[in-house]
C-alpha cells in the first residue's frame, strides 16, 4: 500500500522534465545529509564518496555555513547587481587573498557553467579582434549552450545550431599515450601539434585557451608539470589568455587550495565553483588586474551576487582555511591511494589508480595490456556498493563509464573512508567472480 506521500512523490517523478519517462528506479531520494553521510527516504544511511557532484569539500550541512546562511536570510536575501552587500565585499576580499599570486580581481555568479561563460566573456572583452577560443579534447566546462559546446561532443547533439564553435586542441593521455610513445613523448607531441595548429591551422588570433588542470568529467585525465609549463609558454608566445577551470579541482580538493598551486601553473584567469559555496550555489572568476573590467550590462544576472550563497561561501571558505582541509585532503588522499594501489595487486579489474589529493579515481579494465574499458563491471561495482551503503561516483556519459570516483568531503573521517574502501574491495571481488562465471559459461 502506497502512503499518501509516496503517491505524491511518484506523481512528482512523472512530472519532472529531467527524468526519463516513468522515473529512474535507481535514483535515490535524499532527505538528509551531514558531513560525509546522506540518508534516503527509507532512512537508509550512505557514505557519500561523491560529495554531491564533488561540491561538499567541507562536509555537508556544516553548522558554521548553515548559521551564516540563516543569519544572512534574516538581513537581506536578494540584492540586484547594481548594489553591493557586505558579504559580497567580504568574500571578494577573502577570495583574492587565497587566490594564486597575481589574481586580484573577482566576480561571482551561481553556477560553474556561468562562471566559465564569464571568463570567456572577459577574454573577448579584452581581445575583441580574436575569433577563437581554444579548448582541449575531453574537456568538460558545463551544460549551458556555450559551455556544452566547449565540452566533449554531446551524443546526438540537437543544440548545435545555436552553439559557438571552439578550437579543439589535442591533449596527451598519460594512461593511453598515442601508439608506441611514452607519456612524456605523448605530452611533447601534443604540445607540438598545438603549436602547429596555432601557426597553420587557424585564421586570426585566439583570445583564450581554457582547460581543467585535471580533466574531471572527461575521464579523470591527469597532466604532467611539463604539459602545464608548455601550455603557459604557448599562451605567452601567442598572447592568449590562459583560463584554468578549477570548478572541480579548487578549494582544497588536490591537497592544495588550487590545482594551480599544486602544479605550479600561472593562470591569467581562474574559474571556481562547487566547493566554494559549502553546499550552496556559488561560483566565480579570479583574474589578473591588467585585464579591462566588464562594462555595465556585460555580465549582470539577477541573482548573480546572491547574498545567501555569498554568506554561505564566506563561512565555507573560512572553515576550509580554519580546519586546514588542504592538509586533510592530502592525508586522506594518501591513505586512499595507498590502499587502492594495494588492492590493485589483488584485483585485476583495477587498471589505474589516479589522484592527487582526495581527487581519487580508479579505472576498471578487462585486461591490463589492451586496457579495454570494463564498463558494465564498473556499473555493477557502483550498484553493489550502493546496496551496501556506499555511494561512489561513476562516469556514465559519452562512451566513458569505467571510472569509479572516490571524492568525498575533504574532512571525511578515517573510519568512514576505510569503510568505503572495504566495501569497494568486497564488491570488486564479487564482480570479478561474476566475470569468471561468465567466462566459464561460454
Ligand atoms: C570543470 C568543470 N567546469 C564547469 C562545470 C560546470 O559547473 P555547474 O554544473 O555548476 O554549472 C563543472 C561541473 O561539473 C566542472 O566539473
Amino acid at each position: 500500500m502506497l502512503t499518501h506521500q509516496s503517491q505524491i512523490h511518484a506523481r512528482g517523478r512523472q512530472a519532472l522534465l529531467h527524468e526519463p519517462a516513468g522515473g529512474d528506479p535507481d535514483k535515490l531520494t535524499l532527505v538528509k545529509a551531514l558531513g560525509s553521510l546522506v540518508w534516503d527516504e527509507a532512512g537508509k544511511e550512505y557514505i557519500d564518496c561523491t560529495a554531491q557532484a564533488w561540491s561538499n569539500n567541507l562536509g555537508a550541512n556544516d553548522p558554521r555555513v548553515i548559521e551564516a546562511a540563516i543569519e544572512q536570510t534574516r538581513q537581506i536575501t536578494h540584492a540586484r547587481p547594481t548594489f553591493h552587500t557586505p558579504v559580497l565585499l567580504e568574500l571578494a576580499e577573502l577570495m583574492v587573498s587565497i587566490a594564486p599570486r597575481g589574481l586580484d580581481r573577482v566576480g561571482f555568479t551561481l553556477h560553474g557553467s556561468m562562471a566559465v561563460e564569464m571568463a570567456l566573456k572577459l577574454a573577448m572583452r579584452n581581445r575583441p579582434d580574436a575569433q577563437h577560443i581554444a579548448i582541449l579534447h575531453d574537456a568538460y566546462h558545463g551544460r549551458s549552450l556555450t559551455t556544452m559546446a566547449a565540452s566533449w561532443p554531446h551524443p546526438g547533439n540537437v543544440f548545435g545550431v545555436l552553439q559557438p564553435r571552439f578550437l579543439r586542441l589535442p591533449r596527451p593521455d598519460l594512461y593511453r599515450p598515442r601508439a608506441n610513445l611514452t607519456s612524456a613523448e605523448d605530452t611533447d607531441l601534443s604540445l607540438q601539434l598545438i603549436r602547429d595548429i596555432l601557426a597553420k591551422g587557424t585564421e586570426g588570433p585566439v583570445a583564450a585557451l581554457i582547460y581543467e588542470p585535471i580533466q574531471g568529467n572527461g575521464g579523470h585525465n591527469v597532466f604532467s608539470t611539463r604539459w602545464h609549463r608548455g601550455i603557459r609558454e604557448i599562451c605567452d608566445e601567442h598572447g592568449i589568455m590562459l583560463i584554468i577551470d578549477e570548478v572541480q579541482t579548487g578549494l582544497g580538493r588536490t591537497g592544495r587550495m588550487w590545482a594551480s598551486d599544486y602544479y605550479g601553473i600561472d593562470p591569467d584567469v581562474l574559474v571556481f565553483g562547487k566547493g566554494v559555496g559549502g553546499g550552496f550555489p556559488l561560483a566565480g572568476v579570479l583574474a589578473k588586474r591588467r585585464y579591462a573590467k566588464f562594462l555595465a550590462g556585460d555580465d549582470q544576472l539577477t541573482f548573480g551576487q546572491f547574498p545567501i550563497a555569498l554568506a554561505a561561501g564566506l563561512a565555507a571558505v573560512r572553515a576550509i582555511i580554519a580546519d586546514d582541509l588542504c592538509a586533510r585532503a592530502a592525508e586522506n588522499g594518501k591513505y586512499a591511494t595507498q590502499r587502492l594501489l594495494e588492492m590493485q595487486q589483488r584485483h585485476p579489474l583495477i587498471g589505474d589508480v589516479r589522484s592527487p589529493g582526495l581527487m581519487v579515481s580508479i579505472e576498471l579494465v578487462r585486461d591490463r595490456i589492451s586496457k579495454e574499458p570494463a564498463t558494465t563491471e564498473s556499473h555493477r561495482v557502483f550498484e553493489l556498493a550502493q546496496e551496501r551503503g556506499v555511494i561512489f561516483g561513476e562516469s556514465r556519459y559519452g562512451g566513458l563509464g569505467n571510472l569509479i570516483k572516490i571524492k568525498p568531503p575533504l574532512d571525511i573521517s578515517r573510519e568512514h573512508l576505510a569503510t568505503a574502501l572495504d566495501v569497494l574491495d568486497e564488491v570488486l571481488t564479487i564482480v570479478e567472480g561474476e566475470g569468471q562465471e561468465r567466462f566459464h559459461d561460454h
